[in-house]
């Protein structure tokens, strides 16, 4: 199992957001992009992963929506189909346990508290030690958006191993490609 759980921090929790404004909805596009990233091959789902969106916008407060890449139907990855998803996630009434919007698509309230205590994570940093060194890589990997990790992310992280993919800083939806690639080396 690979998981990418990435930090939206103004990720919108309204399902009322645009599909002609994606990045309006708190960069609503770049989460997008992960999940493609995440989920996405040339021809076919890599159903070994997930990706979790964790969006902490306005104005509901977070909540995590989960992909299945073994689970989910009719995703392709343009953001807009994706965007639609999302939507409709949002739109469900949900408690702190994952409840499906869709096939492969859960949703629940909740943030980054909430993943860190049910799953052993490691952090995509570029300060961390260089992921070709690892000897080992940890199923579930945290990453933020387009803006860094908060104070308090990083005093909830701190502890966690980090893991760099070279010196440049990427995209989010580009490190998650990058480690997949890794990842898929090892295991060929
Ligand atoms: C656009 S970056 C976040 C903002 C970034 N810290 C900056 O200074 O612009 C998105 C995320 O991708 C991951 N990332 C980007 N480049 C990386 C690298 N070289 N090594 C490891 N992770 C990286 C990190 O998780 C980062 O939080």
């Amino acid at each position: 199992m690979r998981r990418f759980v990435v930090v939206g921090h103004r990720g919108s929790t309204d399902p009322g957001f645009s599909l002609n404004d994606l990045p309006g909805a708190g960069r609503m596009d770049e989460l997008c992009r992960c999940v493609a990233a995440s989920l996405c091959l040339s021809h076919g789902m890599r159903r070994d992963a997930e990706c979790w969106l964790v969006l902490l916008g306005e104005p509901k407060g977070p909540k995590t929506i989960g992909f299945s890449g073994a689970k989910v139907r009719n995703l392709s990855p343009d953001e807009r189909n994706i965007a639609g998803l999302i939507k409709k996630a949002l739109a469900l009434p949900c408690g702190t346990t994952f409840r499906e919007a869709s096939p492969g698509v859960m949703v629940r309230k909740g943030g980054l508290d909430a993943v860190l205590a049910e799953c052993p994570c490691g952090v995509l940093d570029e300060g961390g030690e260089d992921v070709r060194e690892a000897s080992s890589l940890p199923e579930t990997v945290l990453l933020s958006d387009h803006l860094n990790f908060t104070e308090e992310e990083e005093e909830l992280t701190g502890g966690l191993p980090a893991y760099s993919l070279g010196p440049r800083v990427l995209h989010a939806d580009q490190a998650i490609v990058v480690l997949h690639n890794e990842r898929d080396r090892r295991e060929s």
